[in-house]
């Protein structure tokens, strides 16, 4: 439950992230685990700076540090931001940068009712979520099964099922159902051919609501063509977001969707917000949050001779 609340010493059946000077890792705190025979062994968890007993992470306090058999660490409480950089990848991903940005560009406010999918591996959800709690909702949907009911279990073992309701669908073709008609102040999708999720997402938006796309920038102009289709329909304002660190490609696919952007907005009704990711660009992120963290100045002398 140690996504739930602050708190100060671990509990048995916490996630805990495990901070070493290389790495960072997940790990669930329980003191036994079945091994391949089904057998219940003792849960020693193995690192490059050697093992660590995970039934000796009970009732240690969060940020100490932790001997390991060839070194030590810190055990650090979990964060959507951390999670992103240890969950278990079951899909490409979106990294804090971009969740960022996505939840700003969402006004998400605690109470908020947002809509996003697909699941994948959760990583945006946990964002979400932590954005909107106490009082609202998270609704995600993943047409794979497996992931919709992993992504649910993990919710679960995480203490944040009160937040979250994650369901399979193939929402491209059966929308979001009937009963989240005109109840999400947002919609966020990050799948394959989003254009076609925008009518049922306009279905299930407030008047007053927002809708973010996750795309490439090479398929953009059809998103907006199909906004503006619809755009008797819906009030939606316009912004574009592009994150403009590395490829040549990206400036001119910045360049682009401004002047898409700008011809549109001589339309009376306004266009979505738009979000822009490139995997690469986050995938550096990452390697660069790493690389800053390991560098962190926490040990100069980390491994025991
Ligand atoms: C890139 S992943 C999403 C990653 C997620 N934003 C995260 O941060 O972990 C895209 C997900 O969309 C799901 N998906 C693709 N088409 C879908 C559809 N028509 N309906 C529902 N989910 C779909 C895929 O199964 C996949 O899990």
């Amino acid at each position: 439950m140690s996504f739930r609340h602050y708190k100060d010493k671990i509990d048995e059946g916490d996630v805990v992230i495990l901070y070493l000077s290389n790495n960072l890792h997940a790990i669930e705190v329980k003191p036994e685990i079945k091994n391949k025979k089904g057998e219940m062994v003792e849960n020693v968890y193995q690192t490059t700076f050697g093992a660590l007993k995970v039934r000796n992470l009970i009732g240690s306090e969060y940020g100490s540090r932790v001997e390991l058999s060839k070194g030590w660490g810190h055990v650090l409480q979990p964060t959507p931001e951390l999670w992103s950089l240890t969950l278990p990848h079951r899909t490409q991903i979106i990294y804090t940068p971009d969740i960022s940005m996505i939840l700003l560009q969402l006004d998400l406010v605690p109470g908020s009712v947002v809509i996003e999918a697909g699941t994948g591996s959760g990583s945006l959800t946990h964002g979400l979520i932590r954005r909107i709690r106490p009082h609202g909702h998270v609704y995600t949907f993943d047409f794979h099964d497996h992931r919709a009911k992993v992504a649910q279990e993990e919710f679960e073992s995480h203490g944040l099922s009160d937040f979250v309701t994650a369901r399979h669908r193939d929402i491209l073709a059966e929308g979001f159902g009937d009963d989240l008609i005109g109840k999400a102040d947002a919609v966020f999708l990050d799948l394959p051919s989003p254009w076609s999720g925008v009518p049922h997402a306009v279905t299930a938006i407030k008047s007053d609501g927002l809708l973010v796309i996750a795309q490439q920038w090479d398929s953009l102009n059809i998103t907006i063509r199909v906004i503006v289709a619809m755009s008797a329909q819906v009030k939606l304002r316009a912004t574009s977001y592009y994150l403009q660190r590395h490829a040549h490609s990206t400036k001119r696919a910045f360049n682009d969707t401004q002047a898409l952007l700008l011809a549109l907005t001589k339309c009376p009704a306004v266009i979505a917000a738009f979000s822009t990711l490139t995997n690469v660009w986050s995938r550096n992120m990452t390697y660069q949050c790493n690389r800053d963290l390991s560098h962190g100045g926490l040990d100069a002398e980390r491994t025991k001779v």
